[in-house]
């Protein structure tokens, strides 16, 4: 494992393996506005929720590395405390990445992206149309991470008002994770976009406690067959079945083939239950997988 002590690396180096490994990012793609009236468009990835009550984001433009410069952005904010986190997804991207080139200050990125403007109800900063989630903000605080190139400045921008386009909504009147077609930063010129395909589940331990894997046979701990997630599914059970649950899976066809098929061969058998676990767990059947890898 290659171990890197931050002091020995430029901020160049250092900022490249951060967003590389720090990664996907979500874009917030910022509206703001100078004292003088001059409306700003620029995305940053240095961006998340950190609380929902007050509900509060946080993103971050940086000083150049570069040349140690500060973001208009950041400029904007303290001057008038105000600005709009549009949300970045699939059909914005081209326009939002060209938004980011280093316009002189008093230029509208609206006009030079070619995104259209919207007026916002509570915020003077506009919104940007096209974006299917828009959140007019006032600033609560920023606070300035150092002078140095690379520093960041947070910005804390609570949110006020959301606008939500209603065709990324489902029947219940949530967001659609599937049709809000959201893209995210990585490291470099690298993006992704999340899709219908690439999305799944994991059941979150809410109100239960899961075993956990510690709790698991070492054979099962250690088998050759089944994966950490395989792992991280069954020590999510909150009970350990009974012998007699144990024992009526033996029943099952399935269970009964690989008991059948390995007369005398424990360590085939070991294996060819724990893929029968394994397939298992992959539809979903979680209890049934664990009794078949305690048998
Ligand atoms: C997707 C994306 C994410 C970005 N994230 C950040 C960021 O988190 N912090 C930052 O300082 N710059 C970030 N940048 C670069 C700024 O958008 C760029 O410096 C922009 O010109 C700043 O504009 P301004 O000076 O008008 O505020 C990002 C650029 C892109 C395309």
């Amino acid at each position: 494992m290659l171990t890197i002590d931050v002091a020995e690396l430029s901020p160049a180096q250092l900022q490249n393996y951060m967003q590389y490994a720090i990664a996907p990012r979500p874009i917030c793609f910022a509206t703001t506005i100078d004292k003088d009236g001059n409306i700003n468009l620029s995305p940053f990835s240095f961006f998340n929720m950190f609380s929902t009550n007050p509900p509060l984001c946080i993103f971050s433009p940086a000083r150049r590395v570069r040349d140690n410069t500060t973001k208009h952005t950041l400029e904007n904010v303290l001057e008038v405390k105000e600005c709009v986190i549009n949300i970045v997804n699939y059909p914005m991207v081209q326009q939002m990445s060209l938004a980011s080139t280093e316009y002189a200050k008093g230029i509208n990125e609206f006009e030079k992206s070619g995104f259209t403007m919207l007026p916002s109800q509570l915020v003077k900063p506009p919104r940007v149309a096209e974006a299917p989630v828009q959140m007019e903000c006032i600033i609560r605080e920023v606070i300035h991470l150092g002078e140095n190139p690379g520093a960041g400045n947070l910005i804390l921008a609570e949110v006020k008002l959301i606008h939500i386009k209603e065709e990324i909504l489902d029947t219940d009147g949530k967001i659609d994770q599937a049709k809000i077609d959201l893209v995210a930063r990585l490291g470099g010129d690298w993006y992704c976009r999340v899709t219908p395909e690439n999305l799944f589940k994991v059941a979150k331990p809410l109100t239960t406690l899961g075993i956990g894997v510690d709790a698991l046979p070492s054979a099962v701990r250690n088998s050759h067959v089944l994966s950490g997630n395989d792992l991280g599914m069954l020590g999510n059970v909150e009970h350990l079945p009974s012998a007699d649950e144990i024992d009526a899976i033996r029943n099952t066809s399935l269970v009964k083939e690989v008991m059948d098929a390995t007369i005398g061969d424990a360590t085939n058998r070991e294996r060819e239950l724990h893929e029968l676990a394994k397939q298992w767990l992959s539809e979903g059947k979680v209890n049934e997988a664990l009794k078949v890898v305690l048998l």
